[in-house]
Order: C-alpha cells, then sequence, then structure tokens
C-alpha cells in the first residue's frame, strides 16, 4: 500500500520503518527532508521510504497515519487539503481536552479531516514495541476503533502484518476507552518499565 506518515518522530519513525520492511511504500511528512535527522531514518527504512512535506505524504497516500503531538497538529492537519476517502490511522494520544475540543480526540480528528475514514491505532502501547510486538511468547494486542468496517479491516491487516494480535474495540466513539488504555499503560511503564504491553484473554 502507499502510505504518507505525518511526524517521523518516535511513532512516526517506528511505525514507517516496520511497515516499509513488510513492502509497503513509505513517504514522510517532516518538516525538513534533508534534516540529518530525516536521512538517518531513512537510511534506516531502506528503499521503500522517502520524506517528503506533510502535504506530500498526505496526497501521497492511501493511507495516511498521523503521528504528530498534539500542540501542533490542528495546525497541521488544518493544511493537509482535500483528503476525502482516504484511511487515516489516528496514532495520538491527547491526554487533556483543549479549549473547543471534546473529549475523544479521534473525533476532533475526524473533523478536521473530513471525508477521511479514522481509525485509532497504535497508541496503546510504546512505539519502539511496533517491531517487535513477541512478548514472553505471547503476540500484544493492537486495540484499534473506527467507525468504517473497510478502514478497520486495512488498518487491522497491516497491524496483523506487524506481528501483532488485533483487537475491534468498536466504534470511534470507544477511542476515549483506549485512550484511558493508554494512561495505564504509561503509568504502569513509570512503574515497571517500558517493555510491558497489553494482551486480551478469551475463553
Ligand atoms: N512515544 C510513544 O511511545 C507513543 C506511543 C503511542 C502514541 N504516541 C503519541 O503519538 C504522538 C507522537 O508522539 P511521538 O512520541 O512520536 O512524538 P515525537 O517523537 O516528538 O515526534 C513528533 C513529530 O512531529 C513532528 N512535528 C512537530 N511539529 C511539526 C510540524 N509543524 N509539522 C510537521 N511535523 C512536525 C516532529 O518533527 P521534528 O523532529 O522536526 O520536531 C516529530 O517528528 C503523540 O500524540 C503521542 O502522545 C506516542
Amino acid at each position: 500500500m502507499k502510505i504518507g506518515i505525518i511526524g517521523a518522530g518516535n511513532v512516526g519513525g517506528n511505525l514507517g520503518t516496520v511497515l516499509a520492511a513488510n513492502g509497503h511504500e513509505v513517504l514522510f511528512g517532516v518538516r525538513d527532508p534533508q534534516s540529518d535527522k530525516t536521512r538517518a531514518l531513512l537510511d534506516a527504512a531502506g528503499p521503500k521510504a522517502r520524506a517528503g512535506s506533510a502535504q506530500d505524504a498526505a496526497a501521497f497516500g492511501d493511507v495516511l497515519a498521523v503521528a504528530l503531538r498534539w500542540d501542533v497538529l490542528p495546525e497541521v492537519l488544518g493544511q493537509l487539503g482535500d483528503l476525502d476517502g482516504k484511511v487515516v490511522i489516528d496514532c495520538t494520544n491527547r491526554f487533556s481536552t483543549p479549549p473547543g475540543g471534546s473529549t475523544n480526540s479521534s473525533e476532533d480528528i475526524a473533523r478536521m479531516l473530513p471525508g477521511t475514514k479514522v481509525v485509532r491505532a497504535f497508541n496503546t502501547i510504546g512505539a519502539e514495541h511496533y517491531g517487535a510486538p513477541m512478548f514472553g511468547g505471547e503476540r500484544a494486542s493492537m486495540f484499534i476503533a473506527g467507525d468504517d468496517a473497510q478502514a478497520k479491516a486495512v488498518v487491522g491487516r497491516l497491524a496483523e502484518e506487524m506481528g501483532f494480535e488485533v483487537v475491534d474495540a468498536g466504534p470511534l466513539a470507544s477511542a476515549i476507552a483506549l485512550e484511558s488504555l493508554t494512561r495505564a499503560w504509561v503509568g504502569l511503564s513509570q512503574q515497571l518499565g517500558r517493555d510491558i504491553a497489553f494482551k486480551l484473554l478469551r475463553r
């Protein structure tokens, strides 16, 4: 698939590197495509990855991953142009409600990107684990939420290729619950270290 990634820090860099290793075409949308940091990322990500502006990445991807911190997100997303029909992966976490925002940050992103199909994913685990989802012989769960079944299937396949066990947590309204799960992960990681992941058990 053609995947644009807006932001190439911990989340965007790790996600794009794993997706490129899995054979997808990745375009990182960054502020400076020529920076040493971007060059080092492209070296690590290999021949399937390249870099351009955020607008380039948005235009390129059939799937677009948002991997920005919230302080810059409204401004950057506001400049991306028409994204009608694209699948947008919301990888972000927002731990407080800004003025004018709702309690559901993924629904806020959906409002900022009208016509897109937003799926929340890759938020409930440290980004350094995207390429290593096995924990002591167990596959970590990847919780996803969204309103469009086809978009969720696309994102679920990407996460499964990465080696995660995908758990459909329901509609985008469930993003609030997933953000709580992230808070739990962050709190636990401060006591136990970051080599931890959630797994849903069933019987
Ligand atoms: N870290 C984790 O383990 C983790 C896991 C799950 C979810 N999250 C969430 O994912 C989001 C990103 O986190 P992160 O850890 O990847 O943050 P990060 O390492 O700080 O990366 C943020 C990226 O955004 C870029 N950026 C900043 N301003 C920009 C602008 N105006 N235009 C384009 N790009 C811009 C930065 O570029 P520069 O390098 O040029 O500054 C950087 O590449 C956050 O919402 C976080 O809560 C984080």
